[in-house]
């Protein structure tokens, strides 16, 4: 009997895990500058440029050179828009994964591809420096990383260098699998910035560059590039065999990498670039696909990072052949320009399938939510100019400048920004001041002088932390309120 119910139940037990969909399902992809919807070659929808804070639209100088319809139109952000400008997209709170596209192909005439930074949810993630390479000037280029978002938007952010035209030619946000790439040890304050994601023995492949899916909408490089000159001679091996194992929660690796590999044997050896003094996380991928490799023993081979010796590897012993089977290793505060990944012989050749690097940036500090939301009503009920560039968080990342006029500090406990200074004086604000500026607890000066502000004085003004307000020359009606009598209070004030 018991045999008999086993036979019968055993098939439920198993397909449900095999057939579940990616359970993830928020995505946006926007082609920037891009007027209306389109479908690329691929099949992948765009959607036509919205969320954004400011700035006006373009298109490269030779469209023909790009052959999907969203490289072709740019946005960029002149200074007439303020320092700093964003994409806000509303998201459910989660892990995205965050990809950009940005060219230059002389857009506007002026041969001077632009000096700018980007931030994802306040930190900064990518520079770029005039003059840019020739090659990413003309063709551009795609970078990602994966970020966690806690409020229920996603803010990618530019910062204008000197005064240059900060620019992107599209912009994709996909929701991944929040535990994927370690964060159950690594927590939730990390983003991962793409340093090199290698498929060993194939070309380029993912979107963006051919229909293959990967659910998190990663695409893969060669890997011919960054092998070393001693490993340039690595043999390639392919098949058209199931790979088991792949397209898995929470990373869901697509099978399609597993299905090529690399193999020499002297031992490969791959450099990949690397430029700041952080923790880079390094995964490795491998299947045995040689069919003639029967058992373990057969193909072992230390793996080294910067000489030192990670892992020992037996494919086959792992999980046998046809069969996925990934590592992952952290080096900690890497100081050297190039991460160095060998794969020494122990017995026959080694072999890889794929490689990926990534940086680990600590998330910067950002402004404390509650006085986010107070210098959001500000920047409304005082009508503040877009040429201020209030936009995205006030004061992070902390490598730029705050909003134009805000100073901030870090607070007490040193774990959050605070507004610590307001100073608008003559720059031609028409509106009020908004009563959620009694959540600026922080502040200590703030100068609205030589506006043309009405209404009256909100209640909530006068917090203890104020030492010095000047309102004097605008238009402002009603009584002082009681809290502004406090005698440390400097206070110049006229209607
Ligand atoms: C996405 O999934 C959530 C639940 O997981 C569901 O509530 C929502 O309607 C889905 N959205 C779309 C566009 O399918
Ligand atoms: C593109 O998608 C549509 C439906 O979304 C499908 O009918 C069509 O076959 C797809 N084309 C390609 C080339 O995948
Ligand atoms: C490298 O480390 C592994 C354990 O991770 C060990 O089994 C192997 O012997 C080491 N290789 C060398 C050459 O020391
Ligand atoms: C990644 O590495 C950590 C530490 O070695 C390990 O605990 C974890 O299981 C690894 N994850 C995978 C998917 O290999
Ligand atoms: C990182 O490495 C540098 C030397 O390269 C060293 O001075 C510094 O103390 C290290 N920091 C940590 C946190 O290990
Ligand atoms: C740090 O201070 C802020 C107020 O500035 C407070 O909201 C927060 O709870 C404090 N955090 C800790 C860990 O004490
Ligand atoms: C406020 O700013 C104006 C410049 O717009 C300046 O002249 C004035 O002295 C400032 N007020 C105080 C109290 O510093």
């Amino acid at each position: 009997m018991s045999i008999l119910f086993l036979l019968l139940f055993f098939p439920l037990l198993l397909p449900p895990s095999l057939s579940l969909p990616y359970p993830y399902n928020a995505s946006y992809r926007i082609d920037c500058g891009g007027l209306t919807p389109s479908t690329d070659s691929y099949n992948t929808s765009w959607l036509a440029d919205e969320f954004f804070t400011g700035g006006s639209t373009a298109v490269v100088s030779e469209p023909l050179h790009f052959h999907l319809p969203q490289e072709k139109t740019l946005r960029y952000f002149p200074l007439s828009s303020g320092k700093k400008n964003c994409y806000n997209i509303p998201v459910p709170p989660g892990r995205y994964y965050v990809r950009t596209f940005t060219v230059y192909d002389n857009y506007d005439g002026k041969s001077h591809s632009a000096s700018f930074d980007a931030s994802v949810e306040g930190t900064l993630v990518f520079s770029w420096r005039s003059p840019w390479v020739e090659n990413l000037a003309r063709d551009g280029a795609y970078s990602d990383l994966f970020a966690f978002v806690k409020d229920r938007q996603l803010d990618f952010c530019f910062y204008s260098i000197a005064t240059d035209a900060p620019v992107i030619g599209s912009l994709e946000v996909v929701q991944i699998d929040p535990l994927s790439y370690n964060s159950p040890e690594t927590g939730d304050s990390y983003i991962l910035v793409n340093y090199g994601r290698l498929s060993p023995g194939s070309p380029q492949w993912g979107p963006g560059f051919t229909s293959d899916p990967d659910p998190f909408g990663r695409s893969w490089q060669s890997d011919a590039d960054y092998r070393n000159a001693n490993s340039a001679s690595a043999r390639v091996i392919t098949t058209k065999e199931k790979i088991t194992g792949t397209e898995q929660a929470p990373n869901y690796f697509p099978m399609k990498l597993y299905q090529s590999a690399v193999t020499i044997g002297g031992g490969l050896e791959y450099e990949l670039d690397v430029d700041a003094k952080l923790d880079y996380l390094v995964w490795f991928h491998f299947a045995e696909i040689d069919s003639t490799v029967k058992k373990a023993g057969e193909r072992v081979f230390d793996v080294l990072v910067n000489e030192k010796n990670v892992s020992r590897v037996d494919i086959y012993k792992e999980v046998g052949s046809f069969a996925a089977y990934s590592l992952n290793y952290t080096e900690k505060n890497l100081s050297s320009s190039v991460l160095n990944v060998k794969l020494v012989p122990v017995i026959g050749a080694p072999l890889i399938s794929g490689l990926e690097n990534y940086a680990m940036v600590p998330a910067d500090l950002s402004t404390v939510p509650e006085q986010v939301i107070a210098m959001r009503a500000l920047k409304d009920s005082l009508h503040v100019p877009d040429r201020m560039g209030w936009n995205g968080d006030p004061c992070a990342p902390t490598d730029w400048d705050a909003w134009e006029g805000v100073t901030c500090h870090a607070d007490k406990n040193g774990t959050g920004l605070v507004i610590t200074q307001i100073d608008l004086g003559s720059q031609g604000l028409k509106g009020y001041i908004s009563d959620q500026i009694s959540l600026l607890s922080n502040l200590i000066n703030l100068n609205l002088s030589a506006n043309a502000l009405e209404g009256t004085l909100p209640i909530g003004l006068g917090q203890k932390s104020l030492a010095r307000l000047d309102l004097s020359n605008n238009q402002f009606s009603g009584s002082i309120p009681e809290s502004l009598t406090s005698s440390n209070l400097q206070l110049v004030y006229a209607t």
